[in-house]
């Protein structure tokens, strides 16, 4: 089979079948039958079957097999009983797609052989095409005719985080190097943020047309930068991504970390929903958003280290927190850790659902 004889999807303009879900109501905020939950890194490392499928099979490598991937997706869907599926790939994977030398190390995360640095590194960023990502389009296919009425969530990395892992080469708690360019070439960092928003805005589409039924843009990096140079530096780009996508009609998830002082910069970008990390209560958080969105989160994700009366006790103060929101999607405040007990994911899917059924 060539790329172009690859299978589609769905037609776009159809109805997805998880229209009536509690997760995409409570993005739409409409009323629901019980909070809808999911989690961040979901699919991964806590979960055995996850290990034992990707047993040899490189990070990146294993995101380009359709089949794996639909396991893997459905993995944590079989076994929690989450209110959503995200789709198994990696916010590094649409660079990789359009040639750029990296890897994702265990334990460290993307690497980056050359780093972006001058104007005359622009030009490696070149237009995503959907053929350049066919197994993500293949994959998606299988998924939702797996899935049914559960809706598959696409997602991308936001044009501040992928810019953070080209310019600095990788991971980096200070992002000097980001930052040294963001301020020191105003225009060479609207240029390459510009050029990520082109990526990641075909790249949500690819997702969408293929059958994701809502997009999260993660900006997990984010929180480094103070309102003033968000406002300025980065949300032009990250507005560009969500209004690519705006006519598709699907719910916009915006998230990041340590982002408490940008939630209200974050919503205006043009989510439907704003992500929350578990430094804000979610009444709080509310407030700085502003009316006319959902928020998803916030439980710390190391609560789920510490007793079931404990983790109860935490959940059920976010759920009051999130008692008069407009629409409220149970996450975790971040990625689940890679070595938190499964049991203890599923027992809180349960807890939630049991405790918001109205
Ligand atoms: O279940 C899901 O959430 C879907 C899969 C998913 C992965 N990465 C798979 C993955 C998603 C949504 C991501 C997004 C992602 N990738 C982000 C944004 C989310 C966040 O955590 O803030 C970021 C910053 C990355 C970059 C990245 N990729 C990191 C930091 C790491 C971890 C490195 C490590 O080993 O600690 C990766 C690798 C990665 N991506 C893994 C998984 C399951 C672990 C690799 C493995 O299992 O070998």
């Amino acid at each position: 089979m060539t790329a172009n004889d690859r299978p589609l999807g769905r037609p776009s303009g159809q109805q997805p079948k998880p229209y009536e879900s509690a997760f995409l109501k409570a993005c739409r905020r409409e009323p629901v039958p019980h909070t809808p939950v999911w989690f961040m890194r979901q699919a991964g490392r806590s979960l055995p079957e996850y290990l034992k499928v990707r047993e040899g099979i490189p990070m990146l490598e294993s995101c380009m097999r359709p089949e794996l991937v639909k396991e893997i997706t459905l993995q944590p869907v079989r076994r929690h009983g989450v209110d959503a599926a995200i789709f198994f790939s990696d916010i590094v994977v649409p660079l990789k797609a359009i040639g750029i030398d990296l890897d994702i190390k265990p334990g460290v995360g993307p690497v980056v052989a050359e780093p972006i640095r001058t104007r005359a590194d622009l030009h490696r960023l070149r237009d995503l095409t959907p053929e350049d990502v066919w197994y993500v389009t293949e994959a998606m296919g299988l998924l939702t005719d797996e899935l049914g009425t559960t809706p598959l969530i696409g997602f991308a990395g936001a044009p501040f985080t992928l810019a953070s892992y080209l310019v600095e080469g990788g991971p980096s708690r200070n992002h000097e190097h980001t930052k040294a360019l963001m301020y020191g070439d105003p225009q060479l960092w609207a240029d390459l943020l510009d050029r990520l928003a082109e990526i990641t805005s075909a790249f949500l589409k690819v997702q969408i047309e293929a059958g994701a039924s809502a997009v999260q843009l993660f900006d997990s990096w984010v929180g480094a930068l103070a309102p003033a140079d968000y406002r300025r530096s980065v949300m032009p780009a990250s507005a560009k991504v969500f209004s690519s996508v705006a006519s598709y009609g699907v719910p916009r998830i915006h998230f990041g970390v340590g982002t408490g002082e940008l939630l209200g910069l974050m919503g205006e970008a043009g989510a439907d929903v704003v992500g929350v990390d578990w430094r804000v209560p979610l009444d709080e958080a509310a407030r700085r958003v502003g009316p006319g969105k959902a928020l998803q989160g916030n439980l710390d994700p190391a609560v789920l280290f510490s007793s079931r009366e404990a983790v109860e006790t935490k959940a059920a103060e976010v759920l009051a927190a999130a008692a008069d929101l407009e629409g409220h999607v149970f996450n975790l405040g971040h990625g689940v850790l890679p070595t938190t007990d499964p049991d203890a994911l599923t027992r809180l899917v349960a807890y939630v659902h049991e405790h918001t059924a109205r």
